[in-house]
C-alpha cells in the first residue's frame, strides 16, 4: 500500500493533499506539497516516523517557515508542520524559572509569557520570527547570544519512533548549529531556564535588542539572513561592500536596508531567489575570496 494511504488510516490528524505550502513560509514562496500534516499528538508523530522507516518517503519538518525557501511545482513527500504542538507551561522555583515549551510555540509567544511572569533572559530573541523548535534547530540568536544558552533539556521523537530526552550537555551547539537538527528526528518539547527578573529591566533590554531590527527589513516578506556570517566578518557588510543592495530578479530584491536579506516584493518565485543568491555569492567570492555559506534552508528536491 502507498505510504500516504497507510498514514491516512493510522493518523488521527488529517492529511491534506496537494497543499500550497507558500503560506507556511515567511518568504511566501513555494509550490504544492504532495501531502501535508499538522500532528496534534505525539502518537501521530511516532506513526509517521515508523511508517517512514518501513516504507521510506521524503519527510520535511517545518516550524514557522522563517528560514525556509521552497521551490515551485509539486514536491513529493510529506510536509509536517509542528504548529499544533502549542503548549507552554511555567514552573517557578526559588532559584529560577523552567519554561516547558512545545516545539510549535512561536518565539514571540514565549517572550510574551516570560514578560507576564517577569522571567528574564530571552530578550535577545525579540523580533526573531518562527517557532521555538525552529529557533533551536538553527541555534537562533544575535549579538553574542544564542538560544543554546537557555536550554536545559530537549525532548525528541527519534527516527525509530522512540522517545528521548536530551540533556543540554549531550547536544553539540555552534554558531547557527544544533546537532539534533535533521529531518528524521522531531524535536517536540524543550525546557528553557530563565531567571527571576523585573519587568522594567526586561522591557529596557527588550527595547535595546529591538533597536537592531531598525536595520533590518522586518516589514517585508523575507527568510531572515540568507548567508551565515563567515568567521570574523559580517555577511551583510561584505554583500553591501560588493554592491549587492538593490539587486533584483523578478520581484525578489536584496534589501536596501540590510544586504543579507532577500525581500519578496510581491510575487517573487524560487528561481528569482536562487538567481540573487548566485549573483551575491559570486560577487563576494570574486572580490574577497570568501565563499559565503547559506543560512537559509532550501527545499528543491
Ligand atoms: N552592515 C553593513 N551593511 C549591511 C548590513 C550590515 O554595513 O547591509 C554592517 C552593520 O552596519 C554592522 C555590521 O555590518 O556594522 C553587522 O551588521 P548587523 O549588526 O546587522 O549584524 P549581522 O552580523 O549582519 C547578525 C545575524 C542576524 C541578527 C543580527 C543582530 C547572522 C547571519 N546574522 O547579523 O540574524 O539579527 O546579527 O543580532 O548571523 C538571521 O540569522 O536571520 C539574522 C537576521
Amino acid at each position: 500500500m502507498h505510504w500516504s494511504k497507510v498514514l491516512s488510516r493510522v493518523l488521527r490528524s488529517p492529511i491534506k493533499d496537494n497543499y500550497l505550502i507558500s503560506g507556511n513560509t515567511t518568504m511566501g514562496i513555494g509550490g504544492y506539497a504532495e501531502h501535508f500534516v499538522e500532528p496534534y499528538n505525539k502518537e501521530d508523530i511516532v506513526s509517521i516516523l515508523k511508517t517512514k522507516m518501513d516504507l521510506g518517503f521524503p519527510l520535511y519538518i517545518i516550524g514557522g517557515g522563517s528560514n525556509l525557501i521552497i521551490r515551485q511545482g509539486s514536491i513529493r513527500g510529506l510536509f509536517l508542520s509542528t504548529s499544533k504542538l502549542s503548549d507552554i507551561s511555567v514552573q517557578s522555583t526559588r532559584d529560577n524559572f523552567l519554561f516547558e515549551v512545545q516545539a510549535g510555540v512561536s518565539v514571540s509567544n514565549v517572550l510574551k509569557k516570560a514578560f507576564s511572569v517577569s522571567a528574564e533572559g530571552l530578550e535577545y530573541l525579540v523580533g526573531i520570527p518562527g517557532t521555538i523548535g525552529g529557533a533551536i534547530s538553527g541555534n537562533a540568536g544575535g549579538k553574542g547570544y544564542a538560544i543554546s544558552n537557555n536550554i536545559s533539556w530537549i525532548e525528541s521523537i527519534e527516527p525509530d519512533g522512540s522517545f528521548r530526552r536530551w540533556d543540554k550537555n549531550e547536544i553539540e551547539w555552534n554558531y547557527r548549529f544544533c546537532s539534533l537538527s535533521n529531518d528524521r528526528r522531531i524535536i517536540t518539547r524543550v525546557g528553557l531556564k530563565l531567571s527571576h527578573g523585573n519587568t522594567d529591566k526586561i522591557r529596557t533590554k527588550t527595547r535595546t535588542f529591538w533597536e537592531i531590527r531598525k536595520y533590518q527589513p522586518y516589514n517585508y516578506k523575507s527568510a531572515g539572513c540568507i548567508f551565515k556570517n563567515p568567521e570574523g566578518y559580517s555577511a551583510g557588510k561584505l554583500l553591501d561592500e560588493c554592491g549587492c543592495k538593490g539587486l533584483k530578479s523578478g520581484e525578489a530584491m536584496i534589501s536596501m536596508k540590510h544586504a543579507n536579506f532577500i525581500i519578496n516584493l510581491g510575487s517573487a518565485d524560487y528561481s528569482d531567489v536562487l538567481n540573487l543568491i548566485g549573483e551575491c555569492r559570486s560577487r563576494v567570492l570574486e572580490s574577497t575570496g570568501i565563499d559565503l555559506e547559506l543560512e537559509v534552508r532550501l527545499i528543491d528536491a
